[in-house]
């Protein structure tokens, strides 16, 4: 996330409980369950009871935890980097980074052009993934794909002193293109050099980047609907660019997955807005960026500005660009081995703001599932099933070349999108968005909706509206996901939700009117009697597995609540060892035999942890926890010592993205939105640990942290 670009309101006008009460009924529950029933009775419940039994099988629960062996860190609030004894944290494809030899180098009082931000790393860092590019080599020399989320425009703009009427009245065009073209995705190829020290391949092949303004196909239901019609696209088969990439996915057969999340205000609509728009907060005066007002100026080429104004201006929509935002919203999927391949639009996962996308456990013969959220207050949580089911034939086979965006086509576009409906009894449901689907009146979701019968696409761009009738959960800004690949089980991030308002208050609404119009929503949303944390600052961590013989239901449980140690609602115990809130970045990182350690990075806003710690990143092997008390298998007062702080940020940030190099002796991790780091303004790769002795040019970067002795990270 981003505090700068998140959208504050909330536009969810459903009456569906909200998530925060249906947990205070939950916690409640288990509260009572854990003084007073015995191991069996919790057994024969849904929800806690039968999942914790569930995890008791696993064969990984039964056997000697993953022990982390590392002190927990302190806390820090300074411009460097923080890492445990033993460990190094090296800065790696900082901002502005050149991708190949035709440009100049990075220098702190380089002017950014359009030109040279196209061949160079985006700006702010977010979700990644790794690619190898063989079978041997794989945690040496891989190429690596990284979300840039959004721009800082202070820093980008910075020799300029700050960039032209960000605000009001005519951006130059020479800025918004180099904005655009410092956002979307950056593939890039990176080495481990013998020393250990970690590099780019400058000029490498696969290396190249996706900007918010790179033709991208549609696929899916939506693709070649009269939704999607633009000038650019009479068809609706193609757009441009992928914006505000927030968290990202990968998928089995070797393709990249990002996901876009804050695009709505990059756009703007001075006339009617489409009741999805509406739902999903659609400026109407100016864009983010007042990108739409460089419009015809500066050899503007093929409406490159004019279409972040979608207000319908001609006859029909090829005439205009007011169907351009039903182009946006997307799991988009790209192929890192394939330099000259298109990105593509996978619709079929709806259309939202998306957090990420994550691919469940996989099973030969068996569907494959893609998790996502939507990240803005009281939005959804979706599962997407395939029609197809696995074949592990499909299986990536790194260092060959084949069409993986054709597996990409066979496994993702067509499926079941489902919503998800958490029960107070710890059970869920997933409600699947289809036309035919039954709302609460009885008629099917189409009719609901207006649209005709078989109007699949009409679901999938109203996708919020269609969840709101369904009566899906609004959860408090589902952010990251990640999956135990053994167990099947997900775990997801909700960072917060501040704006609700004190219990008995009236609602208040967006757009005027009925809470139950389409594309109105609550502005604000009072809590209720039975909600412990009626302003939910610090956030939690939800765990559920789905119930393998039904499709459509689940076992859910909190994981462990984010809290400052002396809050009255550290309903996990935390201590001030490991006190976090708004957890976001999330990461089951396997380590064989069902044993793993869950990787967590906050984005935190909350006082009373800010106060001791910059943002940061923990760990916790959740197996430890179930062998310590037998049944307990959720962090609480009981098992401290196992959710450890591993390192924290500089000021400023937020820590995001995560993986490790299949060796497990590189964890790889991405500082956004620095204020003054890294120490050395020029440097391509430095220490990440040094603080500046001045003022710097911030730049968001890659770091790198591995053991002294050559080890696995935490163990
Ligand atoms: Fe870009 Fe939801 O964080
Ligand atoms: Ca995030
Ligand atoms: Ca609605």
């Amino acid at each position: 996330m981003s505090k700068e670009i998140e959208n504050h309101s909330n536009l969810n006008p459903s009456n569906n409980e909200p998530f925060s009460s249906v947990m205070a009924r939950h916690v409640s529950r288990r509260d009572i369950m854990r003084g007073g029933l015995s191991l069996a009775a919790l057994g024969m419940l849904g929800g806690f009871g039968g999942l914790n039994m569930a995890r008791a099988q696993e064969s990984g629960a039964q056997k000697t935890p993953l022990a982390l062996a590392f002190e927990s860190l302190r806390g820090s609030r300074t411009d460097a980097v923080v890492v445990p004894e033993g460990y190094t944290a090296q800065v790696l494809i900082p901002w502005g980074t050149p991708l190949d030899e035709q440009g100049p180098t990075w220098h702190h009082e380089q002017e950014m052009t359009a030109e040279t931000q196209a061949r160079s790393v985006g700006m702010h860092h977010d979700g990644m993934h790794a690619f190898p590019l063989g079978k041997d080599n794989a945690s040496r020399d891989f190429l690596l794909a990284l979300n840039n989320e959004y721009i800082d425009q202070k820093a980008l703009w910075a020799p300029r002193g700050g960039p032209t009427n960000a605000d009001a009245g005519q951006r130059p065009a020479d800025e918004v293109r180099t904005e655009i073209n410092a956002h979307g995705v950056t593939i890039v190829r990176v080495r481990k050099q013998e020393d250990g020290h970690w590099v780019h391949v400058l000029g490498d092949a696969h290396n190249r980047r996706f900007t918010s303004a790179t033709p991208i196909d549609l696929a899916g239901p939506v693709a070649g609907s009269d939704y999607v019609r633009t000038r650019y696209s009479a068809e609706g088969t193609r757009t441009r660019g992928t914006n505000n990439n927030c968290a990202n996915g990968f998928t089995p057969w070797g393709t990249y997955l990002t996901c876009e999340e804050n695009w709505p205000e990059v756009f703007v609509n001075r006339g009617e807005l489409n009741i999805d728009d509406a739902r999903l907060g659609l400026p109407t005066e100016r864009g983010r960026y007042g990108w739409e007002t460089a419009a015809g100026t500066d050899g503007e080429r093929e409406d490159e500005f004019a279409r972040f104004d979608v207000t319908p201006q001609g006859e029909e929509p090829r005439d205009d660009y007011r169907n351009e935002t039903r182009t946006f919203g997307y799991v988009v999927e790209i192929d890192p081995y394939d330099g000259q391949s298109r990105a593509v639009k996978r619709t079929a996962l709806g259309r939202f703001r998306h957090e990420g996308c994550w691919p469940g456990k996989l099973t030969a013969g068996e569907p494959v599932v893609f998790y996502s959220g939507h990240d803005s207050r009281n939005e959804y949580i979706y599962k997407f099933v395939s029609d197809a089911k696995w074949d592990p034939t499909d299986a990536n086979r790194p260092g060959e070349g084949y069409d993986r965006l054709a597996l990409g086509a066979k496994y993702m576009d067509q499926g079941t999108l489902y919503v998800a409906r958490f029960n107070a009894d710890g059970s869920g449901e997933w409600l699947p968005l289809e036309p035919d689907a039954r709302v609460a009146d009885g008629r099917t979701l189409a009719q609901a909706l207006s649209l005709a019968e078989d109007d699949r696409a009409g679901v999938i761009v109203h996708t919020c509206d269609a969840a709101d009738l369904l009566g899906a959960t609004p959860m408090d800004r589902p952010e990251w996901g990640t999956v135990d690949p053994v167990s099947g089980e997900v775990y997801m991030t909700l960072t917060n939700n501040a704006d609700r308002t004190a219990e008995n208050t009236q609602p208040t609404y967006t757009h005027g009117g009925d809470i139950d119009a389409a594309g109105a929503g609550y502005a604000t949303a009072p809590t209720n009697a039975a909600n412990p944390r009626a302003d939910n600052e610090s956030g939690q961590i939800l765990r559920w597995r789905e119930r393998g013989d039904d499709v459509t239901r689940f076992d859910w449980e909190v994981f462990v609540f984010g809290a400052a140690a002396d809050d009255t609602t550290n309903l996990s115990g935390l201590t001030e060892h490991n006190q976090f809130a708004s957890p976001d970045g999330l990461w089951y990182d396997a380590r064989g035999d069902g044993q793993g350690i869950l990787w967590i990075e906050t984005d935190n806003g909350y006082d009373g942890v800010a106060e001791q710690t910059n943002d940061q990143v923990l760990a916790v092997v959740p197996n430890a926890l179930s062998h310590d008390s037998g049944q307990a298998s959720v962090v609480d007062a009981g098992n401290q010592q196992h959710l450890k702080r591993f390192a924290v940020g500089p000021n400023g940030c937020e820590v995001t993205g995560i993986f490790a190099t299949p060796d497990k002796t590189a964890l790889f991790i991405n500082i956004q939105h620095p204020g003054n780091w890294p120490a050395n303004p020029d440097a391509a790769t430095q220490d990440a640990t040094r603080a500046a002795a001045d003022n710097v040019r911030p730049r968001a970067a890659t770091v790198v942290i591995q053991k002294d002795d050559g080890g696995q990270v935490g163990v």
